[in-house]
Parts: structure tokens; C-alpha cells; sequence
């Protein structure tokens, strides 16, 4: 990477995942034995850094570790992810972030976040890296940092700015107005309309229409791929039928692929088709980072997809769905 490009600036939270796989996750007061136990790199942030960089992006993070031990091991796993940490801060006297995350015998998932350090990134840290967010082609963020980060982040931002309002929250028209491309999984999509997201897609047209919003938004749908809106139809764009293993940071995989395309100037929609393949790939391992393609897996996924083109579908079933597709 040199200092004066960057492909993806990622402005976000990084945690160390504690990882427990469980025969089914428990109900309110049950406890469960966990058939296996480990820990990996993860927060949205980092995850979707990562991605990004595994399909060969310069990408640099802006976020904040503790200055405990795993605080020293995110900054040397993301080193070795070639993700550039220079505007990577250590906090003293708190926490790196943790995310306690189990995962049952069906791929599904729960995860609770304690943010340590990640709360405490701030505008300050922004300004600090405002050099870096004018050169990147594209800067994406996400929630688990302070919304009052992302907002400015999204205002230093001088490329394509992508947000995931991940953990999902209300946005404010303030934030909304600097988005070019705001990424939704289905429960993010009813936080920011107000509305769960309809099957008929020219609903989705209509409601997404009706935000006003000044960019394009990705709605993500797990295995049935994504929903492309920007401006006029929504094209549902499929994923492809593979075997699950884990689906968390699938959605990040499809973030960073997401923003990787669109920094080598792709489309939206080609670039989503791309993320959707990538998040695809990525969930036939344990643990947010670890089944994250580089592109040949992803062009290998693309090339026995039998959908050349992305269809517009006017509402009706998708070909995933007829397929009997599994989480992609
Ligand atoms: O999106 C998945 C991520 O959410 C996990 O890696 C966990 O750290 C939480 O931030």
C-alpha cells in the first residue's frame, strides 16, 4: 500500500471472539454444555478489514485496543491479515473488546458484545485519522462503535462511504444523508424503515423510496442472497446453495467484499453478486475470520453459479429458494 492510496479504510470495532460450540443454544435460564471451545479474531470492523484485505485490497483500520494482552495479539493477527494499524490506538487501563459467541449443531448463533475499548473510539480518533478517510476510496463502518464515530467518519469520509448499522439502531437523518451505500440484514431493514422487510419486492421499492435517502442500499437475506436497491427497482441478486458450518461474520465477508468491489470501481450491482459469493465461501468454517476467501474461491463460486446475470425479479420466488438453498 502506498501512503498517498488506500483501497478501503474500515472504521470500526474489534473484539476477540469466545467461541463456544453448543449441541442447541440455550433458553432463558438453561444452562448447556459446549461440545467445543476456542477463540479468533472478530469484531464487525476488524472482520470486514479482513475481508477486504484477504481479496487483495490495501486496507487500513481505524480502532481502539486495550492494552492487555489481547490487545497485542489483534494488533499482530491483523498485521498478519496485511491490514494496516497505524491508526490502530491502545487505551490504557481498558479492555480489548470480547464477544462471547455460541454456535449450535444448525449454524445458527448468538452473540453478545462487550465493547472494552471499541466505546471509547471517538471524533478524536476521526480527526486523528482524517489524512487516511480523504484517500480511501471507500471508508465503511458499523455500529459497535459510537454512533457519534461514525458520523464522523462519514463526514471525513472523502470516497464511497458504506455503513452497516450493525448492532441495528434508529439512524438519524444527519447520518442517512452521508451514506452512498447503507448494507441491512432483514432485522436492520425494519430498525431503519419501520416496516419487517415484505416478500414483494416492489414493496421493498416503495418503502426503501419513501427513506428519501441520497444513496443505494443492500439489504442482505442470508441464503437467499441480497436485495439491490438504488433508486428505481430492487434486483435480488442470488446466493448460491452451499453447507454451513458457521454463518458469523458472513455478513461482514459480504461487507468487505462488497466494499473490495467497489473500490476497483465495480457497479453496485455486479459488486453485490461478488459479496454475495464471497459470504457464500465464507461459512463453511468456525469463526468470523476463518472461512473468509481470497478471490479465486470467490470467482470459483461465481463460475458454477448458473446465474451469469443477476435477475430482476418483479416479487415472485427466487431460483435460490426453488433450489432449496442453505445459508449463503
Ligand atoms: O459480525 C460478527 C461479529 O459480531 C463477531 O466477530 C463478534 O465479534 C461481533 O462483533
Amino acid at each position: 500500500m502506498t501512503p498517498e492510496h488506500v483501497d478501503v479504510a474500515v472504521v470500526g470495532s474489534v473484539n476477540i471472539d469466545l467461541v463456544a460450540s453448543v449441541a442447541r443454544l440455550p433458553m432463558p435460564g438453561e444452562t448447556v454444555p459446549a461440545v467445543a471451545y476456542d477463540q479468533f479474531l472478530g469484531g464487525k470492523g476488524s472482520n470486514q478489514a479482513i475481508a477486504a484485505a484477504r481479496l487483495g485490497r490495501s486496507v487500513a483500520f481505524v480502532g481502539l485496543i486495550g492494552d492487555d494482552r489481547e490487545g497485542a495479539s489483534v494488533r499482530t493477527m491483523l498485521r498478519a491479515e496485511h491490514v494496516d494499524v497505524a491508526y490502530l490506538g491502545t487505551e490504557p487501563g481498558v479492555p480489548t473488546g470480547r464477544a462471547i459467541v455460541l454456535v449450535d449443531a444448525a449454524a445458527e448463533n448468538s452473540i453478545v458484545v462487550v465493547s472494552g475499548a471499541n466505546g471509547l473510539l471517538s471524533p478524536r480518533h476521526i480527526a486523528a485519522a482524517a489524512d487516511l478517510l480523504a484517500r480511501a476510496s471507500v471508508v465503511v463502518s458499523q455500529l459497535e462503535i459510537r454512533m457519534e464515530t461514525v458520523v464522523a467518519a462519514a463526514q471525513a469520509a472523502a470516497g464511497t462511504f458504506v455503513l452497516n448499522p450493525a448492532p441495528a439502531q434508529p439512524l438519524g437523518a444527519d447520518l442517512l444523508a452521508l451514506v452512498d451505500v447503507l448494507v441491512v440484514n432483514e432485522i436492520e431493514y425494519e430498525v431503519v424503515t419501520g416496516h419487517p422487510l415484505p416478500e414483494d419486492l416492489a414493496q421493498v421499492a416503495r418503502e426503501l423510496a419513501a427513506l428519501a435517502l441520497p444513496g443505494s442500499v443492500v439489504v442482505t437475506i442470508g441464503s437467499r442472497g441480497a436485495l439491490v436497491w438504488e433508486g428505481a427497482g430492487v434486483t435480488h441478486v442470488p446466493a448460491p446453495v452451499v453447507s454451513v458450518v458457521d454463518t458469523t461474520g458472513a455478513g461482514d465477508t459480504f461487507i468487505g467484499a462488497l466494499a473490495d468491489a467497489l473500490s476497483r470501481d465495480e457497479a453496485l450491482l455486479p459488486a453485490a453478486r461478488w459479496a454475495v459469493h464471497a459470504a457464500a465461501v465464507s461459512v463453511g468454517a468456525l469463526g468470523a475470520t476463518t472461512g473468509m476467501p481470497g478471490p479465486a474461491e470467490v470467482l470459483a463460486s461465481v463460475g458454477r453459479s448458473a446465474d451469469a446475470v443477476p435477475a430482476v425479479l418483479p416479487g415472485g420466488r427466487d431460483r435460490a429458494e426453488e433450489a432449496g438453498a442453505h445459508h449463503g
